[in-house]
C-alpha cells in the first residue's frame, strides 16, 4: 500500500531550545504600562477588594511604590486619580494641583526618566460619575471637550510624557492636539483610547477609582461590544486627528479588534488589559482552579500575538518578576 504523506510539525517542538528558536512572540518588560491609583490623603495604601494586589496609594507612599516599579525594569506607568472632593464639572481633573498633577510631579522628582501616561478623563472627578458635562441626563460632547483640553494641558504642565484621553467624546484628539500645541506642548504625544467599548469588564476599576456612574451607563459614548466595523471608523478618525498611539480596550474579549486595528493602521497599538480581566485570573487562582503565572503570561503573550505592541496591565509587576525568573 502506498504511504500517505504527512507533515512532521513536531520536529520543531522537540526540545526547549528548539521551541524557543522558532517562537514567534516574545514578551518584554518594555511592553508594559503599569496603572497606579493615587488617592488624596496621607499614609493610605488600600487594597482594592475586587483587585487583589492593586492598591490606592497616597502621595507620601508613592516613592516606595515607584522604587519597586523601577527596580523591576518597568519603564512606564499610567496614573489615575482618586480625589476626595467631586463636583458636577470634574474640576479636580484640571486643577493645577489636582491629584494626578501632583503625583506626576512626585514621579518626575524621583524618577525623571520613568514615562508618565496621564489618563485624561473626567469620570473620577465628577459627582455624577460620567466622563463629561451632563445636561438633562445626556453627556454633552463639545462642552466636555473644553474641559478635557484643560485637563490635558494641566497634565502636560505637571510633566506628563503622554496624554491618554479616555472619555470617548467625538473630536477629542483634534481638540487636545490643538490645545497642547497652542500651550507649547507640540512634542507631547497622544495615546488615544480610540476603540473603547462599553464593557462590564471595567467593574473592578470603578471600585478602585470610585467612578461608577450614579445614573444610567456609558452607552451613549462608549462603543457597543457587538461592533467590529465601527472600531475601524473610530481608529481612522483618531489617526486623522493626530493620534500617536491607538488603544483598544478591553483586550481579552476583543483580540479580533486588536488584529484589525493592527492590520489597518500604522501606529503603535496598545491593548488595555482591563481590571475585570485581571480579577478573573486572580479569583480563579486564589481558588486553586488555575495556575496564575501560566494563565497570565499566556494571556499577555496572546495579546501581543494578536497585534498589541504595548500592553497596559495590572500584571506588569508580576510579569516583570516572572520574566526575570524565566531568564535566569
Ligand atoms: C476612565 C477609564 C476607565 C478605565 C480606564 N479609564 C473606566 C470606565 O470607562 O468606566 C477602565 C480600566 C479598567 O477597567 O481597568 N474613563
Amino acid at each position: 500500500m502506498e504511504k500517505v504523506q504527512f507533515k512532521r510539525h513536531r520536529r520543531l517542538r522537540h526540545s526547549a531550545n528548539m521551541r524557543s528558536m522558532v517562537r514567534e512572540t516574545h514578551l518584554h518588560v518594555e511592553d508594559f504600562i503599569y496603572p497606579l491609583f493615587i488617592v488624596e490623603g496621607e499614609n493610605e495604601r488600600n487594597e482594592v477588594s475586587s483587585m487583589p494586589g492593586v492598591f490606592q496609594i497616597s502621595l507620601d507612599l508613592l516613592k516606595e511604590e515607584l522604587d519597586e516599579i523601577v527596580s523591576l525594569g518597568i519603564k512606564s506607568i499610567i496614573l489615575f486619580g482618586v480625589p476626595k472632593e467631586k463636583d458636577d464639572c470634574g474640576s479636580g481633573a484640571y486643577h493645577d494641583h489636582g491629584i494626578v498633577q501632583e503625583a506626576t510631579r512626585e514621579v518626575k522628582k524621583h524618577y525623571p526618566e520613568l514615562l508618565v501616561v496621564a489618563d485624561t478623563c473626567l469620570c473620577e472627578y465628577t459627582d455624577h460619575g460620567h466622563c463629561g458635562v451632563v445636561e438633562n441626563g445626556y453627556v454633552l460632547n463639545d462642552e466636555s471637550l473644553e474641559l478635557l483640553v484643560k485637563t490635558a494641558i494641566s497634565q502636560a504642565k505637571a510633566g506628563a510624557d503622554i496624554i491618554a484621553p479616555s472619555n470617548m467624546m467625538d473630536g477629542f484628539v483634534a481638540a487636545i492636539r490643538q490645545g497642547l500645541d497652542e500651550a507649547g506642548f507640540v512634542h507631547i504625544p497622544i495615546m488615544s483610547y480610540a476603540v473603547k467599548y462599553s464593557s462590564a469588564f471595567y467593574g473592578p476599576f470603578r471600585d478602585a477609582a470610585n467612578s461608577t456612574p450614579q445614573f444610567g451607563d456609558r452607552k451613549t459614548y462608549q462603543m457597543d461590544p457587538a461592533n467590529r466595523m465601527e472600531a475601524l471608523r473610530e481608529a481612522q478618525s483618531d489617526m486623522e486627528e493626530g493620534a500617536d498611539f491607538i488603544i483598544v480596550k478591553p483586550a481579552l474579549a476583543y483580540m479580533d479588534i486588536i488584529r484589525d486595528v493592527k492590520n489597518n493602521f500604522n501606529a503603535p497599538i496598545v491593548a488595555y488589559n482591563v481590571s475585570g480581566e485581571y480579577s478573573l485570573i486572580k479569583a480563579a487562582a486564589a481558588n486553586g482552579w488555575i495556575d496564575e503565572e501560566a494563565v497570565a503570561m499566556e494571556m499577555l503573550t496572546g495579546l501581543k500575538r494578536a497585534g498589541a505592541d504595548i500592553i497596559i496591565t495590572y500584571f506588569a509587576k508580576d510579569a516583570a518578576k516572572w520574566l526575570q525568573i524565566t531568564k535566569a
